[in-house]
């Protein structure tokens, strides 16, 4: 994958997060400012994905500001949360079945590395968000800087699984992860009830505590052989471009050819 650093932190790291009067930024505000940056990209007549979490949220907000003000777009949200709310905003929507080609789709991130691979699924929502990143012509990834990463794993991995066999399911996952190199902790998401989550689809998530995962690549093919596993959250290859925004500056990364300056931001 070709990727390229378009602009970065231009403060030493460690300096004091602020917004300008000496106010510090959080991590909401972070948020923010890569969901306005995404928004900068939509055109009018765009149809959009648009993703799940606290970030996606935030973009799924503003898009709702600017679809008030007259924007027309045209969106499939990738759960039921964010279709909730974009209905709320007055958001014009469709489904992956009614509209099954998407310009662009932007989503939030669990963790990102500097080739824009992706722990996704944090949220639960890993399944549709992979579907609809496939559909689309362009996925964009927003978050706050603190998701970027040297290797993936240190956010334990989501997998969606069947409810069907759990238990073989999730022997083959962990014999099968091991020969690619990886081991850990193998937990059932539960609600904060203590109840089993399940997904948009009925499915449960089995959270992979990994650590590390030296070859992304090699885990998603042995997965993938897994009968009872739906879908994994190693987005690869799927991302175009990845807005990292930090107190200091946004980071972007892309793998597209765009025409951007060295240090010019989208
Ligand atoms: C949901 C996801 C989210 O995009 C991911 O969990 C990031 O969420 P947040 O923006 O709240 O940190 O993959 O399935």
């Amino acid at each position: 994958m070709k990727y390229r650093l378009v602009s970065g932190p231009e403060e030493p790291q460690g300096a004091k997060p602020t917004m300008g009067m000496g106010e510090t930024m959080s991590s909401d505000d972070l948020k923010r400012i890569a969901a306005e940056h995404a928004l900068n990209l939509v055109a009018p007549g765009m149809k959009l994905g648009l993703g799940t979490g606290s970030t996606a949220a935030q973009f799924v907000d503003l898009l709702g500001a600017k679809v008030k003000a007259g924007l027309d777009v045209l969106c499939v949200p990738t759960s039921e949360a964010t279709r909730r709310q974009a209905e709320g905003l007055g958001i014009r929507l469709s489904t992956l079945e009614e509209t099954p080609y998407l310009d662009m789709t932007v989503d939030g991130a669990d963790e990102a590395d500097e080739a824009l691979r992706l722990i996704k699924g944090g949220g639960g929502a890993l399944l549709r968000e992979k579907i609809v990143a496939a559909a689309s012509a362009r996925l964009v990834i927003i978050a706050d800087n603190s998701k970027l990463v040297d290797t993936l794993g240190r956010f334990p991995l989501p997998v969606e699984v069947v409810p069907f066999g759990l238990t073989a399911t999730r022997n083959l996952m962990k014999s099968l992860a091991y020969d690619a190199g990886c081991s850990g902790e193998m937990t059932l998401r539960l609600r904060p009830d203590g109840t089993r989550f399940l997904t948009d689809n009925g499915n449960y998530i089995v959270d992979c505590a990994f650590g590390e995962i030296a070859d992304p690549e090699a885990l998603d093919d042995a997965l993938k052989l897994v009968p009872g596993v739906v879908e994994n959250g190693l987005f690869l290859g799927l991302a175009d471009l990845g807005v990292f925004a930090g107190p200091e500056g946004v980071t972007v990364i892309s793998s597209e050819e765009l025409d951007f300056e060295e240090g010019e931001t989208v």
